[in-house]
């Protein structure tokens, strides 16, 4: 039995996912690292999130924080993560076991890490059917080998018969991705699941989860450096920084408004098609902080162009400059002293 309690908002409704000032570090001998510092994101039924970031940003860490599936050093350190209104950091690890899959779905950054070398294809899919909606062996065969043609691969028969290494990047992601919906979770997480394949094997896979999308309904939480998937794909989007969130909107409000100097370097340093050739990109200057040592004040004061005295004193909250529009960045203070 779950022993979280149940978690309502304003609006007496009960999110989908709601993870709450999310603070997860890991323990090592040189201290402690802040890889999600203060971490809070809503997901509605059917809503697509992208979250996005340069590398070290704590996308990974947020939302394997939502898995359960922290490394031995790693551990949520404070905060809530309510799923359907129950709070799953105060789950047991059999009851996680039994979430993991059948209701968040996880296709992973790596996928030969999280595909098993020594078992085939088919015998990881059927496993994991077996296990989680209870068929027997031969309906979870025929239901592995339907997931598999719902995923466009090619010969699924015979697919279902050959290991993770003898299969291409392309179709390992696939496959991943079959595992990931094969139980027809209510939230799917896409971990990067385009950067290791070529430009044309990644819009295939993104038509494919966009198709998946439209087909089931699953909400999607799409974790990715491309901004131009995010623009065609979310409804939503956060940008991390430094393990926090600099800026959450729209996909529109991201795109057309953005209200923060690192969401405005991002953009910058990303081709955009209907510009091509007119504009240069400006790549951002400087590396983010040491997340053992994280700055006092705003993190990307550093980096930042438009740096004030109150950014190096101050850790900026995310102000509000629209509905649903957040933006963590002292130049969007309503009453900023000219002297800060
Ligand atoms: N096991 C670990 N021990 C110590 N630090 C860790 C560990 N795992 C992750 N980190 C640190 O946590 C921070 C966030 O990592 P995370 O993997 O979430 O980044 P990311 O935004 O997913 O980056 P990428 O785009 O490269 O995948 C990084 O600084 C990383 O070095
Ligand atoms: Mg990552």
């Amino acid at each position: 039995m779950n022993r979280g309690k149940i978690s309502v908002n304003q609006k007496n409704s009960v999110k989908l996912l709601e993870i709450s000032c999310l603070k997860t570090s890991f323990f090592t001998h040189l201290g402690e690292v802040k890889a999600v510092d203060d971490v809070s994101i809503c997901l509605d039924e059917s809503e697509t999130l992208g979250i996005v970031g340069e590398s070290g940003s704590g996308k990974s860490v947020t939302m394997l924080s939502v898995m359960r599936l922290l490394s031995d050093n790693g551990r949520i350190v404070s905060g809530a993560i309510y799923f359907r209104g129950r709070d799953l950091t105060k789950f047991s690890e059999g009851e996680m076991e039994r979430l993991r899959g059948k209701q968040i779905g996880m296709i992973f950054q790596d996928p030969m890490t999280s595909l098993n070398p020594v078992f085939t294809i088919g015998n990881q899919l059927t496993e994991m059917i077996v296990r989680h909606l209870g068929l027997g062996k031969k309906d979870a065969r025929d239901r592995a080998v339907e997931m598999l043609s719902t995923v466009m691969i090619p010969s699924p028969v015979q697919r279902m018969k050959q290991f993770p290494h003898e299969l291409s990047g392309g179709m390992r992601q696939r496959v991943m991705t079959a595992m990931a919906l094969c139980c027809h979770p209510d939230i799917l997480i896409a971990d990067e699941p385009t950067t290791a394949l070529d430009v044309t094997i990644q819009a295939q896979i993104i038509d494919l989860l966009k198709d998946l999308k439209s087909r089931t309904g699953t909400s999607v939480i799409l974790i990715t450096h491309d901004l131009g998937v995010v623009a065609g794909f979310c409804d939503k989007v956060c940008v991390m920084y430094a393990g926090r969130i600099v800026e959450s909107g729209s996909s529109a409000d991201i795109f057309y408004t953005p209200r923060h100097p690192y969401t405005k370097g991002l953009l910058k340093s990303v081709p955009n098609p209907k510009k091509m050739m007119k504009e240069r990109l400006v790549p951002i200057k400087g590396v983010p902080p040491d997340l053992l040592k994280p700055p006092v004040g705003c993190a990307f004061a550093p980096r930042c162009d438009h740096a004030m005295k109150i950014c190096i004193l101050r850790r900026p909250p995310l102000f509000e400059v629209g509905d649903g529009h957040g933006a963590g960045c002292f130049l969007n203070h309503p009453d900023l002293p000219a002297s800060a």
